[in-house]
């Protein structure tokens, strides 16, 4: 290894950058020290079984919808999914029944979903092999996820529980319940954004019943590198195991800090940042509170304008910027002086910002409606295609995904048809200098559209 690069990891590091040698277990047919490690991660969460991801919460998603659904089979999933849910269902082959996300208009962002669209969804398509939920959304916010379980297994269909952003929540009452808690059968729970464990590390729980957990454990292995990387193992044991021993205090303290930093932001001309007054349906049924979105619109800049200056004067990086908002977590890791670093920085800019209201510039962004989904994904991502210019592509099925990442969520995915607002909506995100991803073209100025006419899924 390169010198200077094996001074700067030192010895400790390198001493477990170890492979799956006999007495170190082996993640892909655990019987010693995994497992136990493995078993003990499963009692903290509640769960029944839980796995290591050396790749992420997106490998624990891939392996939740694959050992579930095959070649042909329906799923219902909220239209706000993480790409990695979509990678799933082309991986697949499965048809997704898209239910549309509750839409704040005020923030300019989509909740979870209700019951009740649950249960539409369910008694169209009782052969759903699953409900896949986002629990809680990024911005903190989440559906009634106990009275969707409680639905879905009425039909006997499992709840596979997308919570990359609730690794908290099974350990402090004053937090929305976790997945586990409210009786779901698979959640993807990173570690690595909240736990305290490294990038790249995640968990995948499952409870007995409806998913055999044999199949859990086929379809893991067959997802996952067989040069599974120690570093990351062992940093999942020890974030399980301060979770397990502090999880409780770490989130109090997380807690008292984020709701001191929401009303100091509240009280700073030009920004807001919403609590639990968010919280009034069943698709915004609770509130994780260290979540901070901060609302900048009335400042007249975009949430990425925003995150520039907080990155070019005060060296602070925020989680994600949209339209109108930014997003900064508070997590076990910080402190007063962390977050008073954010609070001072924040008035900082509002007073840079800051105008009267006659001269403020309007930043006026109609989020629209949820594409028509002419192909299954799997069939639109492996047509003929040809690229043709974005700016003239309403009507035409896309064949790629384009998304803002983060979040990462698909503004279009593959087999939906392009109409006008999509296109006005993405350029006009492209036009801020806001993160557009997805298409083979990253100027976006081409898209790969299907050049058949295929049936209707
Ligand atoms: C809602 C959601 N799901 C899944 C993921 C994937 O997590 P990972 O980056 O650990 O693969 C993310 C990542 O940000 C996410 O926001």
């Amino acid at each position: 290894m390169e010198e200077g690069f094996r001074a700067f990891l030192g010895e400790n590091a390198l001493s477990i950058d170890l492979i799956n040698i006999a007495p170190l277990d082996d993640l892909h047919q655990p019987t010693g020290v995994i497992e136990e490690a493995q078993r003990l991660a499963a009692d903290a969460f509640g769960a029944d079984y839980s796995m290591f991801s050396v790749q992420g919460t997106s490998c624990a998603i891939m392996c939740m919808v694959l050992s579930v659904c095959g070649p042909g089979d329906k799923i219902i999933v909220p239209r706000n999914l993480h790409k990695s849910i979509l990678s799933a269902i082309i991986f697949a082959g499965a048809k997704p029944v898209f239910i549309i996300p509750e839409r704040d208009t005020k923030w300019g962002i989509d909740h979870g979903i209700s019951v009740r669209s649950v249960k539409n969804a369910l008694e169209r398509h009782p052969d759903a092999k699953a409900v896949l939920v986002i629990n809680p959304t990024y911005f903190g916010v989440c559906a009634n996820l106990k009275a969707i379980v409680d639905l879905a297994h009425r039909y006997g269909t499992p709840v596979l529980v997308d919570e990359a952003h609730g690794a908290l929540l099974h350990f402090h009452d004053k937090l929305p319940l976790s997945a586990m808690q409210c009786g779901a059968d698979m959640a993807a729970t990173s570690m690595h954004k909240l736990g305290g464990s490294l990038t790249q590390s995640s968990l995948l729980h499952v409870k007995k019943g409806i998913v055999p957990i044999t199949k859990v454990q086929t379809v893991f292995s067959m997802l996952t590198t067989t040069s599974t990387s120690y570093i990351l193992l062992a940093s999942l044991d020890a974030a399980r195991k301060q979770l397990a021993l502090h999880g409780r205090e770490l989130s109090d303290k997380t807690i008292r800090l984020a709701e001191y930093a929401r009303n100091k932001i509240n009280q700073i001309p030009g920004l807001a940042s919403f609590g639990r007054e968010i919280v009034w349906t069943d698709a915004a049924f609770d509130f994780d509170p260290t979540k901070l979105t901060i609302h900048v619109r009335k400042l007249g800049i975009t949430g990425y304008e925003a995150e520039n200056w907080l990155r070019d004067h005060a060296n602070i990086e925020v989680e994600l910027s949209d339209m109108y908002n930014i997003l900064c977590l508070i997590t076990p890791g910080d402190s007063t002086e962390t977050v008073d670093c954010l609070l001072n920085a924040l008035a900082e800019l509002a007073e840079a910002k800051y105008k009267p209201k006659s001269e403020l510039r309007a930043i006026e962004v109609t989020l629209p409606e949820i594409p028509q989904l002419a192909l299954t994904p799997r069939d639109a991502f492996y047509s003929d295609t040809e690229m043709f210019p974005f700016a003239e592509s309403a009507g035409r099925i896309i064949s790629e995904a384009i998304y803002v990442y983060p979040p990462g969520i698909p503004i279009l995915l593959p087999g939906e048809v392009i109409a006008a607002p999509h296109i006005r909506y993405i350029l006009q995100h492209l036009e801020v200098g806001l993160p557009i991803k997805g298409p083979a073209d990253s100027t976006v100025r081409n898209v790969k559209v299907v050049v058949a006419t295929k049936a209707i899924c």
